[in-house]
């Protein structure tokens, strides 16, 4: 029997997931936002209830909640709540619930020691193991994990951009890949021939615009959860969304002018953080969630570049998505 195969980048604020459907790649998003116990039924029969059980302990996907768990720490990694992401992701693609493998993603200073740039196989073998651990959904089915691979996050998504670039042994790629939470960045030499250097700061993410969102909302009147706020930063010269989710009016362009500060301070830190992690590359490739937001600041941080300074299409979901092509290349 051939055993369906997911690539997964299981980040900290949403689970990216690509499958190949009679060769064509389907990707799909899907929020983190669990939090402990459980929902009673739905009143429309429409809205599903997603109640799970670990161990002894109740979880439900709840996508508005304040008590929503934070996954933005590292243990994430290895913890309930990435079980629970990547369980329910898979049942977000509307396959049924069948044997499956997956393939998931490590930050990459997890992924690799940071001194020498070697694998670190003892994460590695705690992430899949957390993975094989048995979790149900109360009244319903879930998918079951038979095999657990795990690659490094960011670098896998410009696999085929650089394969297709020309590079030489001696090019020096910066990849750069803005999360909900975390900045990471690698330097990969050629087409893949090493992984030089790499970097990983859970300070800087798009939550600092997100959580900045928050705040001016709520001074105008309009308490938001996090997924608003989120949309509300991705939807900033949406007039019509601005003024459904903005109670008093008067107020919306001191919210987009605090988000445009935001943004820029993000930039600007970003721009920083990479010039001090790698001065002269030959290239830089934007990836993440968040890559639309600096693009621009880099662009600007490297000026000599110029058109070498590249936001990967599909930033988001790039790097499952690659995984993906990745794994069915190796499996024909
Ligand atoms: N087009 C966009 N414009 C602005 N922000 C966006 C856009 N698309 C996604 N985002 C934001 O990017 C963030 C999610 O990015 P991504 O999925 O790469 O993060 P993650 O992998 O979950 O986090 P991390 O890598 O930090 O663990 C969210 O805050 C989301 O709102
Ligand atoms: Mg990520």
């Amino acid at each position: 029997m051939n055993v369906l195969k997911f690539a997964i980048d299981d980040g900290s604020t949403n689970v990216k997931v690509c499958w190949l459907d009679n060769g064509q790649i389907k990707r799909l998003t899907s929020p983190n936002s669990f939090r402990k116990d459980w929902k009673s039924a739905a009143l429309r029969q429409t809205n599903s209830v997603y109640n799970y059980l670990i161990g002894n302990t109740k979880y439900t996907y709840d996508a508005t909640s304040d008590k929503a768990l934070s996954t933005t720490h590292i243990a994430y990694q290895y913890d309930d709540q990435n079980l629970l992401a990547v369980h329910h992701a898979l049942l977000q693609t509307g396959i049924a619930p069948q044997p499956v493998e997956i393939v998931v993603t490590l930050p990459i200073t997890e992924y690799y020691n940071p001194d020498d740039c070697q694998k670190n196989e003892a994460n590695i073998q705690r992430k899949k193991d957390n993975l094989m651990r048995a979790i149900t959904l109360n009244k319903s089915e879930l998918f079951q994990i038979v095999d657990v691979s795990v690659m490094p996050e960011s670098l896998p998504a410009v696999l085929s951009t650089l394969v297709n670039s020309n590079v030489n042994p001696l090019t020096k790629s910066l990849v750069i890949d803005l999360g909900g939470t975390t900045l990471d960045m690698g330097v990969i030499a050629g087409e893949f021939d090493e992984v030089s250097d790499i970097y990983g700061n859970k300070e800087i993410g798009v939550s600092m615009v997100t959580d900045a969102a928050k705040k001016v909302l709520a001074a105008a009147d309009s308490d938001a959860s996090f997924l608003v706020a989120n949309e509300l930063v991705r939807r900033r010269t949406d007039t019509d969304f601005i003024e459904q989710v903005v109670n008093d009016e008067t107020q919306i362009p001191r919210i987009l002018q605090k988000l445009e500060e935001k943004i820029d301070e993000l930039g600007t830190q970003v721009a920083y953080e990479a010039k001090k992690f790698c001065k002269n590359p030959h290239r830089v490739y934007l990836v993440g969630g968040g890559s639309s937001l600096i693009v621009d600041a880099i662009s600007n941080a490297y000026p000599s570049l110029g058109d070498k300074v590249v936001q990967v299409d599909n930033a988001q979901t790039a790097l499952a998505q690659e995984i993906c092509i990745y794994h069915a290349a190796g499996a024909e």
